[in-house]
Formats: C-alpha cells, structure tokens, sequence
C-alpha cells in the first residue's frame, strides 16, 4: 500500500497538534493473535482454558489459531513498517516462556520473542512488550491463581528470565495490562479467565497483581539496569453520575472510582490503597493479605503510565428493590463491583460501537488531565484507544470504516486537548493492528486497522489504516520541518 503524505488539511492539522518525538504505534496481546497454542512446548493458560469450555465465549471461538501470528509476524511487521508505525506494543506469553509458570526459561519460547524484537528494531519500530496480558500459566492457576500471594513471585520470576534474555534492547517495559479486568472480570464476575465468582477472592487478585507489578519491575530492573523503562497499562474508568446534584449518585462515582482507579493507583504511585476502598469492602474483605513492607515494594519508580481508554460510564445509586441496572457491559450475572451493591449503571446515550460502549472522546481529555494534575511529572501513554465495528469487505476488496476512522480522530483531538492543558502525553498506540480473538466475545467484534479474513489469513489494510499511515507521515514531515527550523 502507499501512503498519503499529503494529508487533507483536517487530518494535517491534527498532526500538527502533536509535538516532534511523539510516539506513533498500535497494540496487540499474545492470546488475541498468535494461535500457535502448542508451538515450541508452549503451555496451556488460563485463557486457553477458558475459552475451550462450553459457553463460555461467543460462538466458543477459542485463541487455537487467532490470526496465525506466531507463523506470519514477518508479514505482520513488514505491514506495520508499510504504515510508518514507530512504536509496537505486543505482548510476551507467560506459558512460551514458563510452561508451567516456574522454573528454567523454554528458550525456545524467548527465541521466537526476541526474533520479533530483532526484526522490529531493523525496521525502526520500538519494541514495547507487556509481560502479562491475561494469559497466566494454567498450572498456576491450579495451584490458586491470583488469589494466591506465591503468583506475584512466580511472576517476578518470570519478569527476571525474559529480561535476562531481551533487556539489552527493550526501553521500555510494561508489567502489566489492565488488571482491573485480571481481578474482577477473571475473579468476581467470571466472565473472563478463569471465570470465578469469588468477591473476596478477586480483591485477593487486585493486591496480589499491585504486588507482581512492584516485585516485577524491580526484577526488570535489577536484570535490565536502574533506568530501564517501566510502566503498566491501567483501564481507567470515567464514571459521570447520572445527577450531578445527588449525593447519591455521587457517592457511586466516588465508590467507582475506587475500585477501578485508585485501587491500583494508589499502591503503584502512592504506596497506599485509599481508606475509603479499605472502607467500602470492609464486608467483604479486611485486606489481611496486605503484609508489612508490600506497599513499599509496589510503589516503584514508574517511568510512563499507559492509559487504556475506550468509553466512559453513567452511574447512579440504586434505590428501592427493583432489579439493577447493569449497562456496563458485565451482564446481569455476578458483579465485578465487589462492595458496591448499590450502584448502578444506567445505559450511556448513543452513538455506541459494536461493543455498546458510548463515544465520550471529552472523558479522554478529562481522565488525561486529571491524572497530570494528580501526579505531575508522570509522563503518560495511550497503550490501548480504538473501536469494534461490524466491519464489511466491499466487492472491490476495500473495507471503508469511516467510523472507525472518525472514532480514532476524535479521540486524537481529545487527546491534543490534554496535551494543550499541559498533559505530558509520550505516545498513542490504537487497538488494534489487526482483528482478533476479542476475548468472551470471540471473533465476532473487530478492532483492527486492518482487517483479516479469518478463513485464508489475509490481511487488508482498512481505510482506517490508510488514514493512520497519513496522519503519521504527515506528522515525521512537520516534526522534521519544525526541527530542521528550530
Ligand atoms: C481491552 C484489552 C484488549 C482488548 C480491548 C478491546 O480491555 O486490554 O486486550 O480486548 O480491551
């Protein structure tokens, strides 16, 4: 494919908006895309699990073969140098590495990783691996999963041995993704792996995956030296009350806001869990599994937060003895609000994705600039922004995602306005590079710029992804003009 340098003038001002250096990438996770599930004596992990018993995702698509990309990431990085992408967020499978999620490295596991590492720096295309998207050794999990403090050291073990092998050449690392959805979604709502419905053990999870962070990060660094980089990728939500002048509702902001934000915040960069989380899930929890000197060792350093935002959520308090509301996208089944039992998710207004998450690009700027003013000085990193749509491949082979297109350049716009604001933004990497198995929803919503046909493997690059490439090229062009002058 070509790629436009010259931009439309909407698209070549966006791209002025953001500074020379700025990072440009897309996003992906080892499950949603490698297939290759027995390959080089990888292991079975949760997800693989999970996905292979009966109801559990849509269609019970598994991860077996995904888009092949444990075969085809040669052609998958030759396509990400054909759009100009600077940055790669990928992620490392625990079970490559660690079948069984102890013990010596399977070097044939980090042989594949740092052959993709070679190729992407040959290419100029930096490296940004996360150690741990969702697919923990199945064997840990028999032995109790996150729930279990002795998982934290397993993966700081884990984080030694892939650092030992690919820290000469990685600047930056990030732990973990998104444990929000580890903890509650895997342990309390049971939607995702491994699909327990235990609230107190789901809080177990958020400490001891605060704990793997810190253990992990200070293990990359003790391998990989002091100033490597270090970060991880958080799914921050942006609760808005349904009324603004309602104690109530309020409240439920606040509740929400704990449990998703600030109960990894807080350790990761505070060294504390707020006292009113400790609060909320006094019933549920007296966070006994907290030791002396944990929080100390959570609360490294970090060199980047990555920020994963796709929508925002309305909430109330919930009066009465009628049923809930639970537009959140959890279902009607447990909840992975552990202690708050009295909010309520009222359905967003449209427009929506495929997902039925809402378009809110103003809560992007807003979650940006909230956090620059809570932790200045803390560079931040969009590692996940993009959205499902029922995509179609027209007679001529193009898929015209106009609305995929619009969803990443408003977004993009949100995210200038942050920076305008004073926001220190490093970099943007749009979910995804490529469709995927989108987890419990299988292959049925599609994220990428650029489309796969799930029955030969091919790939197309969407006009979204044509877009992007534009948008990039055009923004090396002005940051070389603007260096060139300066
Ligand atoms: C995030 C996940 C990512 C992808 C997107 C759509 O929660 O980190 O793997 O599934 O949502």
């Amino acid at each position: 494919m070509t790629t436009q340098t010259r931009a439309p003038s909407a698209t070549a001002s966006l791209a002025q908006r953001f500074p020379p250096g700025f990072r440009w990438g897309a996003a992906t996770a080892a499950y949603q895309i490698e297939g290759g599930v027995d390959a080089d004596g990888r292991g079975a992990s949760i997800w693989d699990t999970f996905s292979h018993t009966p109801g559990r995702t849509l269609g019970g698509d598994t991860g077996d073969v995904a888009v092949d990309h444990f075969h085809r990431w040669r052609e998958d990085v030759e396509l990400m140098a054909g759009l100009g992408l600077g940055a790669y967020r990928f992620s490392i499978a625990w079970p490559r590495v660690q079948p069984t999620g102890r013990g010596p490295a399977n070097e044939k596991g980090l042989d594949y990783y740092s052959r993709l590492v070679d190729t992407l720096l040959e290419k100029g295309i930096q490296p940004i691996p996360t150690l741990y998207h969702w697919d923990l050794p199945q064997a840990l999990e028999d032995a109790g999963g996150w729930p279990v403090r002795d998982t934290a050291y397993r993966f700081a073990e884990y984080a030694g041995l892939v650092a030992e092998r690919l820290g000469d050449r990685i600047p930056l690392w990030l732990t973990l993704n998104e444990p929000w959805c580890s903890a509650y979604l895997g342990y309390a709502a049971g939607v995702h792996a491994p699909g327990r419905t235990e609230p107190a053990s789901a809080l177990a999870a958020v400490h001891h995956l605060n704990l793997a962070h810190g253990l992990g990060a200070r293990a990359l660094r003790s391998v990989a030296g002091d100033d490597v980089g270090v970060g991880a990728a958080l799914n921050f939500h942006v609760p808005r009350p349904v009324d603004p002048s309602s104690p109530g509702d309020l409240e439920a902001v606040r509740k929400v806001d704990a449990l998703a934000n600030r109960a990894f915040l807080g350790p990761m960069l505070e060294g504390r869990y707020p006292d009113d989380l400790l609060d909320d899930v006094a019933g549920v929890s007296d966070f006994g599994f907290v030791h002396d000197r944990d929080l100390e060792q959570i609360a490294v350093p970090l060199t980047a937060l990555g920020v994963n935002y796709y929508a925002s959520c309305l909430v109330r308090q919930h009066v009465g003895t009628g049923p809930k509301e639970t537009a959140d996208g959890h279902g009607d089944g447990a909840s992975p609000w552990v202690g708050a039992d009295d909010v309520e998710f009222p359905a967003t207004a449209p427009p929506h994705t495929a997902m039925g998450w809402n378009i809110d690009p103003a809560g992007l700027t807003e979650l940006l600039t909230g956090l620059a003013t809570r932790y200045p000085g803390l560079p931040l990193l969009i590692t996940e922004n993009g959205a499902a749509f029922a995509d179609r491949v027209d007679a001529d082979g193009r898929v015209r995602d106009a609305d995929r297109t619009a969803y990443v350049r408003r977004h993009l716009g949100a995210v200038a306005d942050a920076i305008d604001a004073g926001a220190d933004v490093r970099g943007y990497l749009v979910w995804s590079l490529l469709d995927n198995f989108e987890w419990a929803y299988g292959y049925e919503r599609r994220f990428g710029i650029v489309h796969v046909d799930y029955d030969t493997q091919a790939r197309t690059v969407k006009d979204s992804g044509r877009w992007y490439a534009g948008l990039l090229a055009y923004h090396e062009a002005v940051s070389r003009a603007r260096t060139e002058r300066d």
